[in-house]
């Protein structure tokens, strides 16, 4: 795939919006939060666009990279993302988790499990990337491949690019994994910290995210052979 990696602009918000709806429906934790999205596909389209337009605000951005893999149209205008990753960048100001009930009068969602999804995700910030950490951390907020693309290597190239930033500034990366990203994470030498559960009082139906966390000063080269990452590199702290 000729690709190219590059900050995202307001000009790939539809792009974008379209990896989220596409990829994140293979997320479990996606179709908990969003059970109604294929009966009502134009609130879920325009809420998860809300969202990313939020991300990519020019106010907001001082604290967040946001980068998207492209690749050439076919009719020769310009390019497509076709994958895209958030950064939270917490040591340049103030990040915060974006809520997906802002967008109002959606149809697609279950409130209640934003709700719950929500407090289980501040909670386990707090203690387990919060605490130890501080504003002193590299965290990724959302990861996707437009399915199509999937398994060029896109999520491996976006994560080693957060990884070299992460090295550069000595910061460990914090993330929430889902599990189709346990082994590409897993690979690049994350560790799991816990499994934490999703589950509104008096129901049966529950959704599991796991919390993952990478200390960049242990990853070794030989280690960043292993993801394939071009030509042999030196870091050095
Ligand atoms: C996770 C994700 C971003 C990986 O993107 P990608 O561009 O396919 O990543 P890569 O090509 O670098 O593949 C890396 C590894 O991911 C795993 N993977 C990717 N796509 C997969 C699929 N469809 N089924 C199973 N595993 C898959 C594989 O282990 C793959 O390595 P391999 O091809 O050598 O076996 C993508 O699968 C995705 O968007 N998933 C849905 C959203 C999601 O779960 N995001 C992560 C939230 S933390």
């Amino acid at each position: 795939m000729a690709d190219t990696l590059r900050d995202a602009t307001i000009a790939d918000l539809d792009d974008m919006t379209e990896i989220m709806c596409s990829a994140m429906p293979m997320d479990p934790a996606w179709n908990y939060r969003f059970p109604r999205r294929k009966e009502f596909p134009e609130d879920h389209w325009r809420c998860v666009r809300e969202d990313i337009e939020k991300i990519l605000d020019p106010g907001s951005r001082s604290h967040r990279s946001v980068k998207v893999i492209t690749i050439p149209r076919t009719n020769g205008k310009g390019d497509r993302a076709v994958a895209l990753a958030v950064w939270e960048l917490p040591f340049l100001g103030h990040s915060e988790i974006s809520s997906n009930n802002d967008c109002t009068t959606r149809r697609d969602a279950d409130l209640a499990h934003i709700a719950a999804f929500r407090s289980v995700l501040v909670a386990s910030v707090n203690k387990y990337f919060d605490t130890p950490y501080g504003d002193s951390q590299v965290q990724l907020y959302h990861l996707a491949t437009h399915p199509d693309y999937q398994r060029h290597g896109a999520g491996t190239r976006l994560l080693n690019w957060g990884l070299e930033l992460a090295m550069r500034e000595k910061k460990p990366i914090t993330l929430f994994g889902s599990p189709m990203g346990t082994k590409l994470y897993t690979e690049l030498g994350f560790r799991l910290l816990d499994y934490v559960t999703v589950q509104v009082d008096g129901e049966e139906e529950k959704n599991r995210i796991l919390i993952s966390e990478f200390f960049t000063a242990k990853v070794t080269n030989s280690l960043l052979k292993i993801v394939g990452c071009p030509g042999p590199r030196v870091f050095k702290y």
